[in-house]
């Protein structure tokens, strides 16, 4: 039989869902979430929030959700890890929950003002089902703001020559599973090339306002990075 290499990651982040909300809760664990993408998730998504309904795809223990929350907007999350939910609802009482894979999302149509989602589309395949189900969720002009692993990190193995790291790219335009890990989680991700990522969102309807590029601002992490490890796209849909 078959097996959904979905099912691979839901094990992952169920094994290890309290490891990783306390990672997740502590800057220092999570440097890259509180530094580099969570700051531009916050930046595009706090101004409009406020009084509109929110779907969180990859709510993971709803962490930012809570903070959607604070900020006015009502927000549902949705994760396929069972345990992460059972976290998100603990932590967030007030907010609804629901245990789904979002290649099978199906919503009420035009349900949303937002979907949203942080670090989440790198685990999936297939993206056309994805922009689908996002559109069907949509209301008309309605907002998609997500981040991924950045494509071009993607794609860079470490090589160690004489005690010294070098990155070395593989070749870009060959879609492919790698393979990944933190906290002792193995997971892993697709790599999809920005072509592919905008000509889905074009052929289900979802204009660009902005693609980002996060950095790291230099007091807070110390280390010299080189390749942007995430990007952030904002989108607003229209229905033909
Ligand atoms: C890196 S975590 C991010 C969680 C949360 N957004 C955060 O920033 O803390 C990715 C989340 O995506 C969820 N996920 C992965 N593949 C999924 C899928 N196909 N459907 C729904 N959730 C998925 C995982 O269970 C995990 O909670």
């Amino acid at each position: 039989m078959k097996v959904n290499p979905n099912h691979y990651v839901r094990r992952e982040f169920d094994r290890y869902a309290n490891e990783y909300h306390e990672k997740r809760l502590d800057p220092k664990k999570s440097p890259f979430n509180y530094y580099i993408e969570n700051p531009v998730m916050e930046r595009i998504l706090k101004p409009i929030v406020k009084g509109r309904k929110s779907l969180e795809l990859g709510c993971g223990t709803g962490i930012f959700l809570k903070k959607v929350q604070s900020w006015g907007g009502e927000v549902d999350g949705v994760d396929i890890s069972e345990k992460q939910i059972e976290i998100a609802r603990r932590e967030n009482p007030d907010a609804k929950f629901y245990v789904c894979d979002v290649d099978y999302l199906k919503t009420s149509f035009g349900k949303y003002d937002i979907v949203y989602s942080s670090l989440m589309l790198h685990y999936l395949d297939d993206l056309d089902k994805l922009f689908f189900n996002v559109a069907r969720a949509l209301k008309d002009f309605g907002r998609f703001v997500f981040s991924f692993h950045h494509p071009f990190s993607e794609i860079m193995d470490e090589v160690k020559v004489k005690n010294k790291v070098y990155n070395v790219p593989k070749n870009y335009f060959t879609t492919r599973r790698y393979r990944w890990g933190m906290i002792g989680m193995q997971l892993h991700s697709y790599h999809h090339t920005f072509e592919q990522i905008t000509q889905s969102m074009k052929k289900h309807g979802f204009l660009i306002e902005e693609i980002l590029e996060p950095q790291a601002p230099e007091d807070k992490i110390s280390r010299e990075i080189t390749i942007p490890p995430f990007c952030v796209i904002s989108s607003v849909f229209f229905r033909d």
